[in-house]
């Protein structure tokens, strides 16, 4: 068991990759913090990640939300009385609307999907400060280096360009992942991202159309879609040991098409 009683928070828990996650970090001996806004599946992941014989407490949380990200971290401090690891996964993208350009839905996205990330690090920080001690693992995604490169429709003038505001919050978790690494390292907390490429959950068949995801997945070295449990390996690596002298990463885990380095 490579995360033996650490103490997990993973936020977005109550399905697909962060219910994966959840899953995977209880088989690996840590006790889980469901922070999820859902409370019918945060509950579920809480009942399926005790029947793994860890502890997890499930507290209802928006990310987006700053007095309530605070309150999610008092209440796992206070229950478990420390914070090892925080997953950040919660991002609005089931049912996310492709179409909506409007000032109100870039904001709400913004809000979540990257401000979230920053305040759920403000919450626990204090916790893994005083622990001199922390694994902070931001859930990016590979829209982050796409850049909407042959999206776009030069047919009609008014049509509006593909939507950006999901990529543009990734791009931002990547460098909230750089400068967090660098203030948070001198405390003894590594901070480091995944970019997950194309990964079969229901919100992915909410909003990616199919032909888009056979399109992506040919590209890819490995030729095959990725299921949620396919990420759960790094991310153990990230929150575990293996990973104390790396921070500031961020590792794409996508079957091989975005090649960096
Ligand atoms: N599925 C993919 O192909 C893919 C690819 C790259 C990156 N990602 C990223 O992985 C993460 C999980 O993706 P998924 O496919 O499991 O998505 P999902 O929509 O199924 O899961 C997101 C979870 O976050 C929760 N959530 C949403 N808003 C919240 C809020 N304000 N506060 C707390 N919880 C909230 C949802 O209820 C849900 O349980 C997201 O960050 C997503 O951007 C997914």
């Amino acid at each position: 068991m490579r995360l033996k009683d650490k103490v997990a928070v993973i936020t977005g828990a109550g399905q697909g990759i962060g219910r994966a996650y959840a899953q995977r970090f209880a088989r690996e001996g840590a006790h889980i913090v469901v922070a999820e806004i859902n409370e019918e599946i945060g509950r579920r992941t809480e009942q399926e990640v005790k029947q793994l014989g860890v502890d997890a407490l499930y507290v209802k949380t928006d990310v987006g939300n700053e007095a309530s990200t605070k309150e999610m971290a008092a209440k796992a401090a206070e229950h478990f009385g420390r914070i090892d690891i925080l997953m950040n996964n919660a991002a609005i993208f089931f049912g996310m609307d492709r179409e909506d350009q409007s000032l109100d839905y870039f904001n709400r996205i913004l809000s979540v999907n990257l401000t979230g990330v920053w305040l759920c690090t403000r919450a626990v920080e204090p916790y893994m400060k005083r622990q001199r001690k922390g694994k902070i693992v931001n859930q990016s995604s590979t829209a982050a280096y796409m850049g909407n490169v042959g999206m776009v429709d030069t047919s009609d003038p008014d049509k509006p360009s593909p939507p950006f505001h999901y990529s543009v919050a990734k791009m931002g978790v990547n460098g909230f992942t750089k400068y967090f690494a660098g203030a948070l390292g001198p405390w003894g907390i590594n901070v480091n991202a995944i970019c997950p490429g194309v990964t079969m959950t229901e919100a992915t068949k909410s909003v990616v159309p199919p032909e888009m995801v056979d399109m992506l997945v040919m590209f890819t070295a490995l030729k095959k879609p990725l299921q949620p449990e396919d990420l759960a390996g790094t991310a153990v690596f990230l929150a575990s040991p293996d990973s104390d002298l790396m921070t500031g990463q961020v590792l794409v885990v996508d079957g091989g098409m975005i090649m960096l380095g």
